[in-house]
Formats: C-alpha cells, sequence, structure tokens
C-alpha cells in the first residue's frame, strides 16, 4: 500500500515537472547559473514581434549579429554610425539583458574602404587604435565583453591567419588592439574568440600559445571565446579536451556562437554539403542529447568563476545564419521553424541546470 502510495506521488510529480518543462515555466535564462545568450540583429529586435518575445522570455544576454561589425559601424572612411548600436544598447538597458560586443577586429567584417585605403603599417596601426579606443569608450561600463579579435589563427596548422591585419602589422595587431580595448574600458571583459577550436586541436594548440605569447607580454586578454558552430558527429570526448584547455587558461570561458549542424561545410560560404534532407524525429531527439552533452560538459568542465556564458548563434532554424551562408538546409537551432521548442531545447535546459 505505502508503495502504491509513494508510485503515485511520483507519477504526479514527474508529470507536473514535464508539465512545468513544457509550459513556459521554466526558461533558459532562469534555468542557468550563468549568462544565456543569443545572437540577434537590430531588425529581429525591433520588427518582429514574435522572436523578440522569445528572446525575452529565454536569454538574458544579447550578441548583436552583424550590427556591431566594423563594415556596420564604420561604412564609410572614419565615420562611425552609432544609432543601430545605440538602440540595441537601449534595448538591453530596458530589458536588463547584457551586451556582448562583436566583433572589434576580424577579416571578414573589414570594410573593403580599410583595405584600399593605401595604408602603410603606421598610419593602419594609428587607424586600429583611434578605432577601438573611440568605439569602446563609447560603450564603456555598457558593453559587458567583447570580441576584441575574432579568428586570429590558421585552421588545422600552428600558425596565425595570414588576414589584411596580420599581413599589415605582424602579429602586434593583436597586442594593439587589446591594449586600446582595455584601456578604453578596463572592466570589460576581452575575448580572443575563434571557430572549430572546440574539435580541431591543433588550431586550439595554436590558440593556447597565442593566449601565452600574450600574457608573456603583458597584454589585457581576460577571456577565450569557442564559437562552438559545430556538428552531430564531433565527438564529445574532443570537445571536453578543449574546454579542459580553455579552462586551463584562467580566462573567462564563452560559447559564444553555438548551433549544432546534421550536414557538412568546409568552412567557406556557399559550401554545404547536403547530406540529410530531412529532420526525423530521432535526429532531433539526438541533437537535444548533443546540446545536453555540451552544456554540461561546460558546467562540469569550466570552474564557475570562468563561466562567461553560452550563446547560441540565432536560437530558430528560421533564421540559422546556416542556411544562407552555407547553401545547406539544416536544423541547427533549438526553436524550429515554427518558432516551436525542439528536443534541442530540452536537452540545452537539462544541462544548463545545475
Ligand atoms: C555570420 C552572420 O551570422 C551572418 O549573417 C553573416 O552573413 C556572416 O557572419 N563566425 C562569427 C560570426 O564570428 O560573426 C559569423 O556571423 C559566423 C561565424
Amino acid at each position: 500500500m505505502k508503495n502504491l502510495v509513494a508510485l503515485i506521488v511520483l507519477l504526479f510529480l514527474s508529470s507536473c515537472a514535464s508539465d512545468i518543462l513544457r509550459g513556459d515555466r521554466v526558461t533558459l535564462r532562469n534555468a542557468a547559473s550563468f549568462p544565456i545568450g543569443t545572437a540577434a540583429s537590430y531588425s529581429q529586435l525591433n520588427t518582429d514581434d514574435s522572436i523578440r518575445a522569445i528572446i525575452l522570455k529565454e536569454f538574458n544576454s544579447i550578441t548583436p549579429e552583424n550590427d556591431m561589425k566594423m563594415y556596420s559601424v564604420m561604412p564609410r572612411s572614419n565615420e562611425f554610425r552609432w544609432e543601430v548600436v545605440d538602440s540595441i544598447v537601449a534595448f538591453c538597458a530596458r530589458n536588463d539583458m547584457r551586451l556582448f560586443g562583436h566583433a572589434l577586429v576580424w577579416h571578414s567584417s573589414t570594410p573593403r574602404w580599410l583595405t584600399e585605403a593605401g595604408h602603410d603599417s603606421v598610419s593602419l596601426s594609428t587607424f586600429l587604435e583611434e578605432y577601438v579606443t573611440a568605439y569602446v569608450s563609447r560603450y564603456k561600463g555598457v558593453v559587458d565583453g567583447w570580441d576584441v579579435v575574432n579568428e586570429a589563427v590558421t585552421d588545422s596548422a600552428g600558425t596565425l591567419r595570414q588576414t589584411f591585419w596580420y599581413n599589415m602589422l605582424g602579429e602586434s595587431y593583436i597586442d594593439q588592439a587589446f591594449i586600446a580595448a582595455h584601456e578604453a574600458d578596463p572592466n570589460a571583459i576581452l575575448f580572443l574568440n575563434d571557430y572549430n577550436i572546440e574539435r580541431d586541436t591543433v588550431k586550439m594548440n595554436a590558440t593556447i600559445d597565442l593566449i601565452n605569447r600574450l600574457k608573456s607580454r603583458g597584454v589585457p586578454i581576460s577571456g577565450i571565446g569557442l564559437q562552438m558552430h559545430t556538428r552531430m558527429d564531433i565527438p564529445n570526448e574532443i570537445i571536453a579536451y578543449s574546454l579542459r584547455k580553455a579552462a586551463e587558461t584562467g580566462l573567462q570561458v564563452h560559447l559564444s556562437e553555438v548551433d549544432i549542424i546534421f550536414n557538412r561545410h568546409n568552412d567557406r560560404q556557399g559550401e554545404g554539403e547536403q547530406i540529410y534532407n530531412e529532420l526525423t524525429s530521432e535526429m532531433a531527439q539526438e541533437q537535444g542529447e548533443k546540446y545536453m552533452n555540451i552544456a554540461d560538459m561546460y558546467r562540469g568542465i569550466v570552474p564557475k568563476d570562468q563561466q562567461y556564458g553560452i550563446t547560441l548563434w540565432g536560437f530558430n532554424d528560421r533564421t540559422t545564419w546556416i542556411r544562407p551562408f552555407f547553401k545547406l538546409n539544416d536544423w541547427p537551432a533549438i526553436y524550429d521553424d515554427n518558432l516551436q521548442r525542439k528536443p534541442a531545447f530540452y536537452g540545452l535546459l537539462n544541462g544548463v541546470m545545475d
């Protein structure tokens, strides 16, 4: 009899729990002990009511997807355009959300007018310092952290990426950007951010070497960002290895652009390889597990005081960057095309809970 009562109580409780989980009462931002973010564009925040409502419900950190990149804030020579960023700042302040700045220096967002301006290394270095100083000072105390340098390291090799910045200034462009950002806002958390370092161990090791060189020169770096645009078949063991490496730096660790695809690409625009044409319910469940594993590993491996947070690169399959960018039909996000929670959502929710 006693057992029967216990069983009934248990059944009742578990049905309540799943009811709470399936309803809207449990949200990512409430469940996690660290910030949970999403990439979002100015236009999503301002014009798309349904997307905005979900962002406000689930997240407490925003990374503007493209609106803070160099080509966005300085579309023409030496002319800053602040309106869009100011409006995102106001949105975050109104809604008590953390704003993360992405990205100060990145080869892919360097505007053409700048690469074609005929700079020599001295004038480019002056430009870089003035740009970072003006930008970071304007949002001092408002932008919580910045991707100061994005994607500085070559894939599968121990070298630095040969970009416009590197070719003009050598490794010192990284030092200069971090130093200027730190002087402009000494409290901002300053990140080196890169892709594939959760799986490409050669690249991860080169990133750690770079961080060690920066530290030994006294460069004020305070965070490492793993973009974590990852794939279903990347082994958890390798991701765990990378998280350990990142944690061992003692820096803040940000999973800064998380999404999980099924298909493949070679990291180049338009070069997706379509293997799966539809998302079966079995695949959706497996994706939920993967989201859970990643969040679990993050919580388990990265010490609490280094957990800067987990940021998704968009939260839904409808507006994911993966489809247009790689020309791939994939389902990388935690909400589906109809803006409904997927198994991936419940997996992530489970994974972020202590
Ligand atoms: C992507 C955006 O999501 C796309 O809209 C844009 O066309 C290209 O850039 N790594 C980064 C992000 O650091 O800035 C990229 O964002 C995705 C890869």
